[in-house]
């Protein structure tokens, strides 16, 4: 098939793009906000540099779309424009799908559910916390409204940890920021007093679920989980079970109490049987395969 990827040089989109390129052909669409040419080592296919929050007008045709590109730093001001900016690139995009007549397969977030009833279900009520969340909540609305004429899949991603998401700074997962400290030298930091509970899932797996839902027989929403929730304590002590250390954990304040979410966990009911898909790896087992990785690169 031959694939665009939007957001292929970001941390989950290059780790599609490097998992699809020996099977298929695929354009990479980036504009390096916050991905990086270095997280495409290897890859061999085409990359355009263009912004997809503007219309898309390329005369090149594709099978299917795989749309990761998003501002994704929660953190991003005004809370407008990254609304904007995330809803027309959806648009954007959802054009370009329906003028190739290709399929669709896009990221959505755990986001959407907010502090609901956990495990979440696909069905349940979206209570987005703040404006990230919202962009995306918007898309699945605007993606069910379309996904009768076009088959469209909207992925759930909970948690994502793994190689190449170093450049995305204080947005790269727990993980990625617990070994850091460590390794350097600092005590593991971790919110008062380390009860939340999130839904941590490994890049492999969540390309992999991607790549598994350009083959779906007919449009949805799917969580990407793994069913399996963890509290940051039992994460830190994952981390250090796997470094071989045994640092005291210094707790202090969440300063975004309110609008942060308690605890996620994916229900998989639905991409088990839509998809039949179940991720690879259990959470000792990324981490391990995520800090070979790091040790390989040389990154601490
Ligand atoms: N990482 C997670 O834990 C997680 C969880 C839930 C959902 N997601 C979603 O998965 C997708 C990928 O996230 P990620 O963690 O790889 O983030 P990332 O920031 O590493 O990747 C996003 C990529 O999109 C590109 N981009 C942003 N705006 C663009 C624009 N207007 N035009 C062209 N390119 C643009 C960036 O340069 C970057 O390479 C996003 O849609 C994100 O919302 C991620």
């Amino acid at each position: 098939m031959d694939i665009l990827l939007t957001g292929g040089a970001g941390f989950i989109g290059s780790n599609i793009a490097l998992a699809l390129q020996d099977s298929h052909t695929v354009t990479i669409i980036d504009n390096l906000s916050s991905g990086g040419s270095e997280n495409l080592k290897g890859f061999q296919g085409g990359i355009l540099d263009l912004d997809i929050s503007e219309p898309l007008n390329l005369s090149q045709k594709f099978d299917a779309i795989i749309h990761e590109a998003s501002i994704t730093d929660t953190t991003f001001k005004p809370d407008e424009e990254m609304i904007r900016q995330n809803v027309e690139g959806f648009k954007n995009v959802l054009a370009l799908a329906k003028k190739n007549k290709a399929r669709l397969v896009y990221a959505s977030s755990a986001g959407v559910y907010g502090n609901g009833p956990a495990p979440m279900k696909e069905s349940q009520q979206l209570q987005p916390l703040n404006a990230y969340a919202r962009s995306k909540a918007m898309i699945d609305h605007i993606a069910a409204e379309h996904s009768k004429n076009i088959l469209i899949v909207g992925l759930r991603y909970f948690n994502v940890f793994g190689p190449r998401e170093q450049g995305k700074g204080s947005s790269a997962s727990m993980i990625y920021q617990l070994r850091k400290q460590i390794l350097t030298g600092k005590a593991p930091r971790l919110f008062k007093f380390g009860e939340q509970v999130r839904d941590h899932i490994y890049v492999k797996d969540v390309a992999a679920a991607t790549i598994k839902a350009l083959e779906a027989k007919g449009s949805g929403v799917f969580n990407v989980g793994t069913g399996k929730g963890s509290s940051f304590n039992e994460v830190l002590a994952a981390v250090q079970e796997t470094l071989g250390t045994n640092k005291q954990v210094e707790y202090f304040d969440n300063p975004i109490t309110g609008v942060y979410q308690v605890n996620t966990l994916a229900d998989t009911t639905l991409i088990a049987r839509g998809l039949s898909w179940k991720p690879a790896y259990s959470l000792k087992e990324g981490i391990k395969d995520y800090f070979q990785w790091l040790e390989s690169e040389g990154i601490p």
